[in-house]
């Protein structure tokens, strides 16, 4: 940052008050969803509508589970909606627009991406590609990988970002996903994870039905889901040496979604898990 743009913040963060949380939050909002723009209406209204009904997103910034700096690896990223918030949220707290209430902003945090679809990755990247984002020099621009997370390397990384994606495959198979995901972690590193908690079942069920449709309305063929309950999911990754917290994240839906939050030990995690 050179010494101008210092001292605008500076003025702007001693004249201005902190938005109120709702108001920072719909600028948010606002300023991730408009890079998709350049991607078409659908992306646009996508991103949009996302932010405004899943209370994940708001959660993670407000609670600072991705920290300043951090490389973040983003598993079944999607259109990469949180590197496009993650984002809005550096240029934002730059220019003091950051509620008092909230943690500390991810200032500089890193994204990579790995997304099966295509078209998916094409959008992340028309939107926020190093092309997509003028004057940024390449540390800048999130990078997205058009991959198979079972068979994708994944990247040393500080914190990893897996919502709502592992049901798609296999129980074995996700195993696996989480077993590299926890080497690929830095020792003290975080792994936020989404999952719906397969012994509610009437949530469960639920979302299953939404997951079917919106997959079906985008052109994809729509596959087998495998759940487990939120306690099978606490007990695998404790076995992998995580020490877990549980938030319920599914407020305004019908679904049954938990956010688990599994903390990296410092030590080796043991090789084998149930
Ligand atoms: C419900 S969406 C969630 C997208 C994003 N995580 C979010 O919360 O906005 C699930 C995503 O996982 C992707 N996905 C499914 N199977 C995958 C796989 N084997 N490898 C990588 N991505 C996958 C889908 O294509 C889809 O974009």
């Amino acid at each position: 940052m050179n010494t101008l743009t210092n001292v605008t913040t500076a003025a702007t963060t001693a004249t201005t008050p902190a938005p109120a949380p709702s108001r920072a939050w719909q600028a948010l909002r606002k300023m991730a969803s408009a890079p998709y723009r350049s991607a078409g209406l659908f992306a646009w209204r996508f991103a949009h509508n996302k932010l405004g009904m899943d209370p994940v997103f708001k959660h993670l910034l407000s609670r600072g589970l991705i920290a300043p700096r951090a490389r973040v690896l983003d598993i079944g990223c999607g259109q990469g909606l949180l590197a496009s918030l993650l984002r809005a949220a550096d240029t934002a707290a730059a220019r003091g627009d950051w509620p008092l209430d909230w943690a500390q902003a991810p200032h500089g945090a890193r994204v990579t991406g790995i997304e099966l679809m295509p078209r998916d990755v094409e959008r992340a990247q028309r939107a926020l590609g190093a092309q997509a984002v003028k004057g940024a020099d390449a540390m800048d621009a999130a990078e997205f990988v058009c991959g198979d997370m079972r068979h994708t390397p994944f990247p040393a990384s500080d914190i990893v970002v897996i919502l709502d994606v592992l049901h798609y495959i296999d129980i074995a198979e996700q195993n696996r996903v989480l077993e590299r995901v926890r080497t690929a972690l830095q020792p003290g590193g975080r792994l936020l994870l989404r999952v719906g908690d397969a012994s509610s079942r009437r949530g469960f069920r639920t979302s299953q039905w939404a997951d079917a449709i919106i997959t079906f309305v985008r052109g994809h063929r729509v596959l087998p889901v495998f759940g487990r309950s939120l306690a099978a999911w606490v007990v695998k990754l404790e076995a992998l040496g995580f020490e877990v917290e549980t938030v319920p994240m599914s407020r305004g839906t019908p679904f049954a979604n938990v956010l688990l939050i599994a903390h990296a030990a410092h030590t080796a995690h043991a090789a084998e898990a149930p």
